[in-house]
Order: structure tokens, then sequence, then C-alpha cells
């Protein structure tokens, strides 16, 4: 059974990953050092994959405890997704955010390059496109200055791999640009689980459903967009999951030195207020809602033309947005 390591696998999308790995024939071992996630996220994998995880507690970024890892497994590729994400905190700490999200990737890069690890996937966002001109976003649409430290992280993160992948022969990465992760796992065990106040939408859909928040506030309904709301692509966290898996098998089919990047989205766009709607029709809660001025730095539409991922990796999307919301309802009702 191949082991992959992977970094930041307590987290949310890494906690899907791990399970879609195990279903896959893989073996997660895990290294997270608890910054944004619960220990407690283990045994619920356990509970659903019935196998038990591995997992060393600590930081990514230091190098005694990853060679520790690679003595106690032979790793054949690594999944980084160990980082600090939070886009308003990033403005305000900067350097708590270049440091762990730039220093941990370079640590991870020369940790597979001692011991020989070929392949790595990489965490990206589609931040890295900005407000795009045109849209759908392909792969090839220029990248824009980033609006927050958090996103020049995922800008500079990416170039660093570009020159990894040159200097060094037999290295294979893929750079998977994920558009709005969202839904949670189908049992219900694992979802996103926020320190605090939530960033994104969803779960502060489920929080104020259940009551935890007062209220939600929509920035603003005047955009030329359907219903004057943002638009994003919605991308449940089962088939950003999966999206992993088939990355980590295509990377095993190269022979030579190589580098990718590809979209992860569902290639459609809704709008906020979809959200909120389709939310309020799948679980029969009425949402406490309203509208408020729109947010300085918002980017008004973005979704995702898939045709690369589809066609390269034969990923498609199984879930729909009524899906996703239906198992975030879910997940927020276990806890
Ligand atoms: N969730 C999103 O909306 C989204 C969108 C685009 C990209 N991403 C990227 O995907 C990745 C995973 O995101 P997520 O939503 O699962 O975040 P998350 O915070 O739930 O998971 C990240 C995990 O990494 C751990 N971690 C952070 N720094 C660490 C370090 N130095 N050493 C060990 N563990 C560390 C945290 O404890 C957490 O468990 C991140 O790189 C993020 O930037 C997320």
């Amino acid at each position: 059974m191949k082991k992959i390591l992977i970094t930041g696998g307590a987290g949310y999308i890494g906690s899907h990953t791990a399970v879609e790995l195990i279903n896959s024939g893989f073996e997660p071992i895990i290294i997270d050092d608890f910054s944004n996630s619960q220990e407690s996220v283990l045994d619920r994998l356990e509970e659903i994959t019935g196998r038990k995880i591995t997992c060393y507690q600590g930081d990514c970024a230091d190098r005694s405890l990853l060679d520790q890892v690679a003595k106690d497994h032979q790793l054949s590729g690594v999944i980084h997704f160990a980082a600090f994400k939070a886009v308003g905190e990033s403005t305000e700490l900067p350097l708590k955010y270049y440091r762990n999200n730039l220093v941990s990737l370079i640590e991870i890069m020369e940790f597979m390059r001692d011991h020989k690890i070929q392949d790595l996937v990489f965490s990206s966002s589609c931040t890295v496109y900005g407000q795009p001109d045109i849209l759908p976003v392909t792969e090839a649409t220029p990248r824009k200055d980033a609006e927050s430290p958090y996103g020049n992280t995922k800008k500079v993160c990416e170039d660093m791999l570009v020159d990894f992948v040159k200097s060094k022969p037999g290295i294979r990465v893929i750079s998977l640009r994920y558009f709005n992760p969202v839904g949670a796992h189908p049992s219900g065990k694992i979802g996103e689980l926020p320190q605090g106040k939530p960033n994104n939408l969803v779960p502060f859909v489920t929080q104020t459903a259940a009551g935890i928040r007062e209220k939600l506030t929509v920035f603003g309904d005047d955009y030329d967009t359907p219903d004057g709301s943002c638009v994003r692509d919605f991308i449940h966290v089962m088939d950003l999951a999966d999206a992993h898996v088939k990355a980590l098998a295509y990377l095993d089919e190269k022979q030579n030195n190589f580098y990718d990047v590809f979209n992860v989205g569902t290639g459609k766009g809704d709008t906020v207020l979809q959200v909120i709607k389709t939310f309020e029709e799948v679980t029969n809660v009425k949402l406490n809602y309203e509208i408020g001025p729109r947010r300085p730095g918002d980017v008004v539409k973005i979704w995702a033309d898939t045709k690369k991922i589809n066609e390269v990796l034969g990923w498609y999307p199984k879930y729909s947005l009524a899906d996703s919301m239906r198992d975030s309802w879910n997940w927020q009702k276990g806890l």
C-alpha cells in the first residue's frame, strides 16, 4: 500500500482527502500541529474508514520531524495542505502567513529532494486569479496581483514549485487551484471546523441556522450578477478530495520532471443568495439574513473552466450544491 504524507491532514480538506486516499488503496500519514484543527478528527477518521490513522503532531516545517516520518515510513508522495488561510488575518499579520505558508513548503521541497520523494500535490487557490477579466477562468488565465498576503503566499508557492521542478530531475508536482470548498463527509462525522467566527460563507450559514450566530450578512446585492450578490464556484469537499487522488495517479504515470496546474471547481457559478435559497430548500430551515453594504476587496464573480481537469485527469464532480448544503447542515447538527 503506497504511503502518502499529508501535511495538515487533520484540517478540513486534508481530513476528507485522507478518507478518499484510504478508499483508493493508499495509506495516509498525517502531520498536523492542530493549529486550526482538533485531534478528535483522527478518531472520526478511524470511525469512517475502520482503519488506524497514523498522525505525527507537530510543525511540518520541522525538518527533524519530517526526517523521523521518513525513517518510520517509506513515502511515495506528499500532499501539502498545511497553511494558514484566513484572508483578513493575513492582512493584519502578513509575516505569520509568509512564515508558515512559504517556509513549510521550502522545508517540504528540501525534504523531498533529500529523501528522493518524487510526487507532490500542492493546495493552491483560485485567489491567484483575483477578479478575472474573462469568465470562466482557465488555467491559462493570467494570475493577477494578489489582493492579500494570503493570496500572495499561494502565488509565490506556485512559483517556487516551478523553479524546484526545473532544478531537480524526477520531481513531479501538481498545483490544484481550489475554488470554494463546501460540504462535509456524508456521514456527518467530519466537516469544516472554523475556530471562532467563520471566514467562509457556508459555516456562517450553518451556524446562523443553528442559532450560534444571530444573523448572516450578504455583502452587497447590487453587483452585476443574476441577483446582485457575488458569484462563486462551490465545490463539494469530497469531490475536491477525489481530485487529489486523481492527481497522484496522474503524477505516477509521468517519467520526467513535471509541473502543471489544474482548476478544481464545478464549472458553474452560484450566487450567495442562491446558496442561501438552496440551503433553506434542502433543510427546511429559514435563515435570518440581511443585505449589507459591499465588502471592500471582494471578488465579484468567479467560476472555473474545468475542461482541463475533466479531460486530463478524468475528474468530474459528483455532488450538487444541494448535496453540499445537506451535508454541511448534517455536520453542523452533529456539532
Ligand atoms: N478552505 C478553503 O476555502 C481553501 C480554498 C483554497 C485553498 N485552500 C488551501 O487548502 C489548504 C487546506 O485548507 P483547509 O480549508 O483544509 O484549512 P484548515 O485550516 O482546515 O487545514 C489546514 C491544517 O493544517 C494545519 N497546519 C497549519 N500549519 C501547519 C504547520 N506548519 N504544520 C502542521 N500543520 C499545520 C492546521 O492545524 C490544519 O489542520 C490550505 O493550504 C489552504 O490555503 C483552502
